[in-house]
């Protein structure tokens, strides 16, 4: 058996950090290199046994990548305020990048491409097989009914900084392309007083933020008399730590690039 890949995961005190924590510590394939905070996080210099229980390997929660890994991955979910420094750390080490963190500027995006020149990059805005699915569905339906209203309504839990969600996005982003649209042009993030009305080939999206809702998107295409609406919901963020997890399986020792979620999935 080839030995396991070490992958080193930042912002790891928070919710999808922990998730990813216990979704490496549940393959025999991937090893826990590093459990990465914020300088000067509470949880800095604790035992990972408080996360995972006495079967944890004997690590501390830290604020810097000490342990060399070389042909590891660093999985990132620090959300735009950490995505910089987390890139340019794998960067510095020439670590495969898995990053899931959303509400990511265009300099972020474009970050990405550019950093794809020098390790093996896969960022999706969600890492999980359902709303990969979702995605082709979506497109075939676009372009199936190409005159159908389209709006996308997503809800998430009262915390989430970033509106739309990236996953809402990234499904309008692929109805626009699958109906040969500038996605920029037609998107409506938000309605609001003389800015509501639907122009045609829009396509519109709605967010609802509450109480402790894991993901939920609907893409609704509607014309005169009838509608279609695909859902996806999750009910525990494991998927997608799970996800990310897989896929840093899969990137590590690729060449240097570009991949996504699909290539993962379907390739
Ligand atoms: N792609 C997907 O499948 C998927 C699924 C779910 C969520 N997400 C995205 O993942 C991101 C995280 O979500 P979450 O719910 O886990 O948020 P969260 O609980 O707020 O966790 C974010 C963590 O990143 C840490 N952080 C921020 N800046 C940092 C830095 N410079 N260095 C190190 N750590 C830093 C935060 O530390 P402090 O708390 O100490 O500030 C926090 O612990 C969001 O962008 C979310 O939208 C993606």
């Amino acid at each position: 058996m080839n030995p396991p890949i070490a992958v080193a995961v930042y912002g790891a005190a928070g919710r999808m950090g922990q998730a990813l924590l216990r979704a490496v510590h549940e393959r025999s394939d991937v090893q826990l290199a590093a459990a990465l905070v914020r300088e000067g996080s509470a949880f800095a210099g604790k035992a990972l046994a408080q996360t995972l229980g006495d079967a944890a390997p004997d690590l501390r929660y830290a604020a810097a990548l000490d342990a060399a890994i070389e042909g590891g991955v660093l999985i990132d979910f620090s959300g735009a305020r950490g995505f910089d420094a987390a890139l340019a750390l794998a960067l510095a080490r020439r670590l495969a990048f898995v990053s899931g963190s959303t509400g990511l500027a265009p300099s972020q995006l474009a970050a990405l491409d550019a950093a794809a020149a020098m390790i093996p990059v896969l960022w999706s805005a969600n890492f999980s097989l359902g709303v990969a699915l979702l995605t082709r569905l979506v497109r075939d339906a676009a372009r199936a009914l190409p005159a159908w209203d389209c709006e996308i309504i997503e809800a998430h839990h009262s915390r989430k900084l970033d509106a739309p969600s990236g996953t809402a996005l990234a499904l309008g982003r692929a109805a626009a392309a699958a109906r040969g649209q500038d996605f920029d042009a037609v998107a409506a993030l938000a309605r609001t007083g003389e800015q509501a009305a639907r122009s045609e080939g829009q396509i519109g999206f709605a967010a609802v933020r509450a109480g402790d809702i894991v993901g939920e998107h609907t893409v609704l295409l509607a014309t005169a008399g009838e509608r279609i609406e695909l859902t996806h919901r999750a009910t525990d963020r494991a998927i997608f730590a799970r996800g990310a997890v897989a896929a840093a399986r899969w990137l590590a020792g690729r060449p240097t690039g570009r991949y996504t979620l699909d290539n993962v999935l379907f390739s």
